[in-house]
């Protein structure tokens, strides 16, 4: 048997202007992750595969699965790049404890899941490089028209300044910093979100270039924070990036009511991380006030909360 995981991410600064050609920043979130088990089985054919992921209630033949499947996809796309064919027959079988549609990056990270353990199983461990890639082109089957951050962050496990094209940057941070995510207990199709941005863009390029520039002003402010080790800097950038994203209209009342909710129990700064309208916020907080906030969270709505230290 062969496993291998991945693990989820958050985005601190950035998402959306990262569609349009600006940075933004993404850690990973080890505490949550997918994990996929690959296995050889008899009593089937060679070069069948049997997929089974019981979160989202799914067990077929990989050939019974629609080619756009996202997991059919992500598996095919592996057995092609490493040219097997004729291998014993396989049983894949995918576990997350990645909340799903909230921002985590949940279907990333199984892509990445299957596509290693897959590919180790058949003795062609692919590179990171790759990795990434063939996880990015099924994000397209998920979100249309992604940046390309989440399956680069996922799959390369290190804080990342991210600008779409260009040359992947990790980079170390200064000191730690503690976030609490908090789930809106609202879905967010990512997709939707994008398609939205992109269509009121088209209506307003100016306008929305606008706002792009000033994101793109505070995530660089935010990595020279973070690389210094100022984390208290980061608070009220967080809070002028949320700012921005209300006003490109993917924030909701529900996450509203947590960020303010966080900020007034001590946080230092909070914002929605991911597509928005619904999913995770994100508070940067003091270690010691970690129960403080997460309760308040929770007394006001939070469906589900973690505590991530980077
Ligand atoms: O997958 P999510 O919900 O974390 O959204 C990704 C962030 C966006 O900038 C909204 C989209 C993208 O592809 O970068």
């Amino acid at each position: 048997m062969t496993r291998a995981s991945a693990p989820g991410k958050i985005i601190l600064f950035g998402e959306h202007a990262v569609v349009y050609g600006r940075p933004a920043i993404a850690v990973p979130v080890r505490q949550v992750r997918a994990t996929a088990e690959v296995t050889d089985i008899r009593n089937a054919d060679r070069g069948e595969v049997w997929i089974e992921a019981p979160n989202i209630k799914l067990s077929a033949w990989l050939h019974d699965l629609e080619p756009q499947h996202p997991i059919a996809f992500i598996t095919k796309s592996t057995l092609d790049e490493i040219g097997a064919r004729d291998f014993r027959a396989l049983r894949i079988k995918i576990t997350s404890t990645i909340p799903a549609a909230t921002g985590l990056g949940s279907s990333a990270a199984v892509s990445v899941a299957v596509l290693r353990a897959l590919s180790e199983h058949l003795d062609h461990p692919l590179d990171l490089n790759r990795q990434s890639q063939l996880a990015f082109e099924a994000e397209k089957i998920h979100h249309g028209t992604p940046s390309g951050i989440d399956n680069s962050v996922i799959t390369y496990d290190r804080p990342l300044y991210f600008v779409r094209d260009h040359k992947m940057e990790t980079f170390s941070t200064g000191s730690r910093m503690t976030f609490i995510i908090g789930d809106s207990g609202e879905p967010s199709n990512t997709a939707d979100v994008v398609g939205s941005v992109r269509a009121a863009m088209a209506e307003d390029p100016s306008r929305y270039n606008a706002i792009f520039d000033e994101i793109e002003h505070i995530c660089r402010q935010a990595r020279e924070g973070i690389e210094r080790g100022d984390y208290r800097k980061l608070g009220p950038l967080m809070d002028q990036n949320q700012s921005l994203l209300e006003k490109l209209d993917v924030s909701s009342p529900t996450l509203e009511r947590l960020i303010h909710v966080a900020r007034t129990n001590g946080a230092l700064g909070a914002k929605l991380s991911g597509a928005g309208r619904g999913g995770n916020m994100i508070a940067l907080i003091e270690p010691e006030m970690t129960g403080k906030v997460a309760n308040a969270i929770q007394q006001a709505g939070a469906t589900w909360t973690l505590t991530v230290e980077i």
